[in-house]
């Protein structure tokens, strides 16, 4: 299967499915003498694992990531990077149900049709468990990132009606420690107990929703991006657009700033402790494709999961009408879980286009 490897220069590949042996992921490309910690690699891991809290899925998954090389006395070598983390609460049996019919708005019709053949257990290669690879490969990213001076911050700033009002971004540790204080993961507190009480009422009737996350990337320097086809915006869209049940993605102004006028729109220039800065950040932190030093803010929209404990109507392998009923352990709302996704797909880009510019550039 094509399509498993992701970036140029710091490049991943990811592997496994949901109930096979282990999923895990190479980074190649990776500088060396990168400190590599450990305990922070698994803490990005225990914010994805299932089984977190009532808003997420009930799977029990422990996520300890093994790294088998690239590794030498704490610090990268420069060479493959391997990290394997073992699968452990497989019930495949919760999914015999499936087997042979079809979930509405799920990957079963479109595998089956592109493969012809599909690992139902789990939803197989499609399930969002191959996103603990990525989770795993984006702490190596954020720990080379960290060491330019770069930071990544996301949080839920939107479960189905509930939108976060804006939070003061000046100090995004201080974000980070409020965002962790709440099982959704939203920097706003009252929001956040808004949206629990929400997607748990959700939870009980069976449901599920949808929901956004906004990122914020701080202290990139201006110049990132490779124009035309590879500007920056592209390669973030692209990237969060790979993520399971993402819908959409809009930088900086986004949809919102199509309704804006110029004069209304335009980031005026002007300098700041000697550094060029614009007053405003329509731009989202990237013009021309290419980064101005502005923080990069972009927003994406996840959709309302697919698996909903209902019966609904489907047709099996053999286009006959059937009945498909909700079962297993799903999660109701998947932004709480995503955050960390997205933030760690956002660190593998800035990752690569950083080595992009020093391999390319005048800098
Ligand atoms: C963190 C996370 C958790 C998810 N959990 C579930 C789940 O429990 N049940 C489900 O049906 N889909 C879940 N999804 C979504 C599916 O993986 C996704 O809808 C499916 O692979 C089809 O892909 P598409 O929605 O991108 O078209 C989850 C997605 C993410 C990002």
């Amino acid at each position: 299967m094509a399509g498993n490897s992701f970036g140029e220069l710091f490049r991943i590949t990811t592997f496994g499915e949901s109930h096979g042996k282990a999923i895990g992921v190479i980074v190649d490309g990776c500088p060396s003498n990168i400190e590599i910690d450990e305990a922070f690699i698994q803490s990005e891991l225990d914010k994805r694992r299932p089984g977190q809290s009532k808003i997420t899925t009930q799977r029990k998954e422990s996520d300890t990531a093994q790294i088998l090389s690239g590794v030498f006395e704490g610090k990268t070598t420069g060479t493959p990077i391997s990290i394997v983390i073992p699968n452990e609460d497989q019930r495949s049996k919760d999914y015999s149900h499936i087997a042979d019919k079809y979930r509405p708005s799920h990957a079963d019709y479109t595998y089956q049709m592109k493969y012809g053949i599909r690992d139902y257990r789990g939803g197989g290669r499609s399930s969002a468990r191959e996103t603990a690879a990525r989770v795993a490969a984006g702490a190596i990213a954020k720990l080379f990132l960290k060491k330019q001076g770069i930071e990544i911050f996301a949080h839920v700033s939107g479960a189905g009606q509930i939108e976060t009002p804006n939070v003061d971004s000046s100090d995004l540790q201080a974000l980070l420690q409020i965002r962790e204080d709440n099982i959704v993961r939203c920097a706003d507190p009252a929001t956040a107990n808004e949206m629990i009480d929400f997607i748990d009422q959700i939870r009980k009737n069976g449901d599920t929703v949808g929901g956004r996350i906004s990122t914020i990337i701080r202290g990139v320097p201006a110049g990132l991006g490779e124009p035309v086809f590879d500007r920056l915006h592209a390669e973030l869209g692209k990237a969060m657009l790979s993520i399971n049940a993402v819908h959409g993605f809009e930088y900086g102004s986004g949809f919102d700033g199509s309704r804006l006028k110029g004069s209304e729109h335009n980031d005026i220039f002007t300098q700041e402790n000697g550094k060029i800065v614009t007053r405003t950040n329509f731009s989202g932190g990237i013009q021309g494709g290419i980064s101005n030093g502005m923080d990069i803010t972009f927003r994406v929209a996840f959709k309302p999961v697919a698996t909903i404990m209902r019966d609904q109507s489907t047709l099996n392998q053999e286009g006959e009408e059937t009945t498909i009923s909700g079962k297993g352990r799903h999660d109701p709302c998947v932004v709480p879980r995503a955050v960390i996704i997205v933030e760690a797909m956002a660190a593998l880009v800035i990752a690569d286009q950083l080595l992009k510019q020093k391999a390319y550039s005048n800098i």
